[in-house]
């Protein structure tokens, strides 16, 4: 009786879905899951041969464009995409207001929503080159972002992007300050923080992205629904997972305490969940989570760290985790984010940017989605609810 009939659509067909884990918010050509089977398909090609095969720029063009570059497409858009990379410098002035010690992903929701202040020339969101020179300028300029915040974080000066070299080196090049030439930076190393950029790029309506074309669908400025995509980000429950999981293994500590954790993971009534395990959609091992697994071998090897603490527990983690009755029938395998988080500290980058190179990584995806959204017939996306409130009343008196 607390529910308002009136309230009720007469057309269609009114469901109650918290979390929304049975209902389509939307159509897209963009990416397909089959989460049962293990199978992420970006606009139709499997993600492990977009993984061995081709590079996160390519991926980028393939999932803003609809299909692979072909002909001189591919240098085409590498070239745009340096044009680019840098930074109005008020954009540095912004960023020393923040905290020195201030989080990364907060400084990078904070300076991407500022972004909308920069460009005015090319904000008609209705007109398609508009929309494809703001995914040009995202792509470029968040790694360029995403260093900053490293930077300011540790208090070192920022560094200027450096176009002759690859995304991933370029990167590394501005959050490590190495000297600008290729041959500085491994390129075991650089291949690994491409295919981290490249396996984050898109996995459809996921929090952050849902959250981007929720805001995209008022009509709001590009910058500020990839803030708010950022913001969905954030949370350890989605793109925070790769901070919590490095954070947990710390906490765990020693070997001896995996039993207690697992113990703990297991308890309903403990809060407590094993970060980097588990999925909405996959029932099944992620497939990104596979290749990841592999370039985590590869990078600790090359790196001659296969013995670090850390990393013993986070196999043995793995290897219980797989065996448990428990995480069996429930279907909790490892996820992306349990062995990005490994990879990411064997090639040296601090925790607290895990979720901002997610976030770096996942920009075209949002971008390509809010794009898609506009390029077709679309509605402002409101949500109904279940009113279980105080029935109607009179105010006392
Ligand atoms: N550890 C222990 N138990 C778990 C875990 C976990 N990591 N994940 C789910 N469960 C249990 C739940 O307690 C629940 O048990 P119940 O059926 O007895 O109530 C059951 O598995 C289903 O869990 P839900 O929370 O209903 O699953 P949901 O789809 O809502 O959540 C999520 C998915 C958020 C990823 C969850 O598995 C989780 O919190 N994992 C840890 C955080 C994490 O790794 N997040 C990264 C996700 S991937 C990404 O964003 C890139």
């Amino acid at each position: 009786d607390v529910i308002d009939i009136s309230q009720v659509p007469k057309t269609g067909c009114w469901t109650y879905d918290p979390g929304f884990g049975s209902t389509a918010a939307c159509e897209s050509k963009i990416t397909y899951i089959d989460g049962e089977k293990g199978i992420l398909l970006h606009r139709g090609y499997p993600i492990e041969q977009l993984a061995e095969k081709s590079n996160y720029l390519e991926t980028c063009y393939l999932l803003l464009h609809g299909e692979l570059p072909v002909g001189t497409e591919k240098e085409n858009f590498q070239k745009i995409i340096n044009q680019h990379t840098m930074v109005n410098r008020s954009i540095e002035q912004f960023m020393s207001g923040f905290r020195y010690d201030a989080h990364p992903m907060a400084m990078l929701c904070g300076v991407v929503g500022a972004m909308s202040s920069f460009y005015h020339d090319s904000m008609d969101i209705n007109d398609p080159e508009h929309r494809l020179i703001t995914a040009h300028r995202l792509i470029a300029k968040m790694p360029t972002l995403a260093a900053m915040c490293h930077k300011h974080f540790i208090g070192q000066p920022y560094m200027y992007p450096d176009n002759s070299l690859s995304y991933s080196e370029n990167f590394l090049h501005m959050m490590f300050g190495t000297p600008c030439e290729p041959s500085n930076i491994n390129p075991v190393v650089a291949k690994a923080m491409d295919l981290l950029f490249l396996l984050h790029a898109d996995h459809e309506q996921n929090a952050s992205t849902s959250t981007v074309r929720l805001a995209g669908s008022s009509g709001a400025n590009p910058f500020s629904c990839i803030a708010a995509g950022i913001a969905a980000l954030w949370g350890p429950a989605h793109g925070g997972a790769n901070q919590a999981v490095l954070e947990m293994l710390e906490q765990i500590g020693d070997e001896k305490h995996i039993d207690g954790f697992i113990k703990r993971a297991k308890d309903k009534d403990d809060p407590f969940r094993l970060m980097g395990f588990g999925h909405r959609v996959y029932k099944n091992f992620d497939p990104r989570a596979k290749v990841m697994k592999e370039a985590c071998d590869a990078v600790l090897a090359e790196l001659g760290i296969e013995n670090d603490p850390l990393l013993k527990i986070a196999k043995r983690l793995e290897q219980i985790a797989l065996e448990d009755e428990y995480f069996v029938a429930k279907k909790l395998y490892p996820n992306v984010d349990f062995y990005s988080g490994i990879i990411m500290k064997a090639i040296g980058i601090p925790t607290e940017m895990f979720t901002v190179i997610f976030a770096t990584g996942r920009t075209v995806g949002w971008i390509s989605h809010w794009n898609e959204m506009l390029s077709n017939p679309y509605r402002i996306g409101r949500p109904r609810q279940l009113y279980t409130g105080s029935p109607k009343r009179d105010y006392p008196g």
